[in-house]
């Protein structure tokens, strides 16, 4: 694990492997960003010019290193571009996208010293986080790690207000580091992370960090009457799971429930996915994860506010004891579902566990779900949708995740896309509704289950949770801990009183 800390040293004065600065796009051509003073003085002066002339221009994303200069006790700088030079201060994301790039270049050195321009406490979390995120490497596999990530992130701090950023560094620390295990979890290989072995790292992380952990196995299961959560399990080798992870504040004056999509493999059930749609679904348990690395951050910053995480695990296997299409299911709190698609698994779990969350009457429940590839189609692989039953949820929640630099969009539960859904022949639901609107039909199934008078919003994070493309900022390959920054920021605001 990298460590993370402050120094006041000079930017020319701390020994390191290298020492990054930012550089942004001015009117004129690259600007230095603030923090990096003593860098330019050293250059006397012609930074900017030498930068210009290895190829950098300050843009987002840009990483140009050239040799230290004499004096200086880093033999290497890094020049990390902060993209449109600010007027004031710079922001939050464009901090963490600058560290987090300058953490991915570096990886392979040990020790590397950070002279971005992060003066008040958020600017120093950004820079912790953003870094922190950037050394992600998922390397369980491999025989040999190409190259292994920085060891030590040092951020060089103003001496006024430095006992802030220690404070700040270690909330960064605390999401941070949670983040980073939702990632191992997401990356995990199915065939290592099935719900008994998710269920046993809960209960080992709730155990080193003071949480109450429960694990309903399939028996107290089958004797709760948790229908969708067995439905979904019952055709794989590996049983399901549901585990409540609890963190209370004594002096809490609100309660969330967080509910998270565990699926740890989705092969669709016997309506099985066709090659080409089932490479990345080791990632259908990103919602678990997600709320997982909530409660436990929540725990870590001391959050007064009662987190409850609720895990629904499950594998989605086609087998010989597998549900049919056309089977019904007798769901948590005894309404039932005719499944027609046994790929639309993720409600039925979810149903289940949104159920027994309500049952504590939490003042909100959030789920969080890499539900449907509709929600994909609609908003692309770097947004999730925000669904609720509370218009102002939905838009606290979206503006929550833009606060701490996730995109999301608010999307409606429109009631005529409901009839589709409750017209089973048999049952009093079935798990598929019309086609189009796919990601909204599965946002209005899941409301179905949501007590009368509980606020509940949806996170559909398929599109953003798993990385197919290339590393960028601080989100690398695979799995990108997806929802926790809101879900822990929520939290937050909720523990303040907002
Ligand atoms: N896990 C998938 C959704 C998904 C798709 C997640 C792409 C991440 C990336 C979900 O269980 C699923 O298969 N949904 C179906 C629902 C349909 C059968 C109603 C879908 O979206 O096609
Ligand atoms: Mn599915
Ligand atoms: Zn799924």
């Amino acid at each position: 694990m990298t460590a993370l800390s402050v120094s006041t040293s000079s930017a020319v004065s701390l020994r390191a492997d290298a020492l990054v600065i930012g550089v942004a796009k001015g009117p004129k051509g690259l600007v230095v960003a603030p923090g990096a003073e003593a860098v330019v003085e050293a250059f006397e002066g012609k930074l900017a010019e030498v930068l210009t002339t290895l190829g950098a221009t300050g843009a987002e994303g840009e990483a140009v290193k050239l040799p230290a200069p004499a004096g200086a006790k880093a033999p290497l700088v890094l020049a990390v571009g902060l993209g449109a030079a600010a007027e004031g201060a710079y922001g939050a994301e464009e901090l963490r996208k600058a560290a987090g790039t300058a953490a991915r270049t570096l990886a392979g050195s040990k020790k590397v010293a950070l002279a971005l321009p992060a003066v008040s406490a958020d600017e120093v979390e950004a820079v912790a986080l953003g870094g922190l995120l950037g050394t992600y490497s998922f390397g369980s596999y491999k025989a040999e790690v190409a190259k292994a990530p920085v060891a030590e992130l040092v951020l060089l701090v103003e001496r006024k207000g430095s006992k802030d950023a220690k404070v700040a560094v270690e909330r960064a620390a605390a999401i941070g580091e949670e983040m980073n295990r939702a990632r191992d979890l997401v990356n995990t290989a199915p065939n290592d992370l099935n719900p008994k072995s998710f269920a046993a790292i809960a209960q080992a992380a709730g155990k080193e960090h003071g949480l109450k952990v429960e694990v309903l196995d399939e028996k107290a299961l089958a004797k709760g009457g948790f229908g969708g959560i067995l439905g979904v399990g019952v055709g794989s080798a590996n049983p399901p799971r549901l585990v409540k992870v609890a963190y209370t504040h004594p002096k809490a004056k609100a309660s969330l429930a967080f509910v998270g999509k565990g699926i740890t493999y989705d092969s669709g059930g016997i309506s099985l996915k066709p090659a080409g749609h089932n490479e990345t679904m080791k990632c259908d348990m990103a919602g678990a994860a997600a709320v997982f690395a909530a409660v436990v951050a929540a725990k870590r910053l001391g959050l007064q506010v009662n987190v409850t995480a609720w895990l629904a695990l499950a594998e989605n296997m086609p087998s010989g004891s597998a549900t049919r299409p056309g089977d019904v299911l007798r769901m948590y709190g005894g309404k039932t579902v005719e499944v027609l698609n046994t790929d639309a698994e993720g409600r039925l779990v979810l149903a289940d566990a949104i159920v027994k969350a309500g049952e504590e009457q939490p003042d909100v429940i959030v789920d969080v779900a890499t539900l449907t590839g509709a929600m994909v189609l609609a908003l692309g692989t770097r947004t999730f949708g925000v669904m609720a039953n509370d218009e102002a949820l939905r838009t606290r929640l979206h503006e929550t995740a833009g606060a701490v630099g996730e995109a999301s969009w608010p999307m409606p539960l429109p009631a005529d896309l409901r009839k589709g859904m409750v017209e089973s022949t048999v049952a009093d639901l079935a798990n598929m509704g019309e086609r189009m609107g796919g990601g909204l039909v599965a946002g209005l199934f899941l409301q179905e289950f949501v007590a009368e008078g509980t606020a509940w919003a949806h996170l559909d994070i398929a599109g953003p949770a798993f990385n197919e493309g290339g590393a960028s900022g601080y989100t690398p390959k695979g799995g990108t801990a997806s929802a926790v920054r809101t879900l822990v920021r929520f939290a937050e605001d909720t523990a303040a009183g907002k």
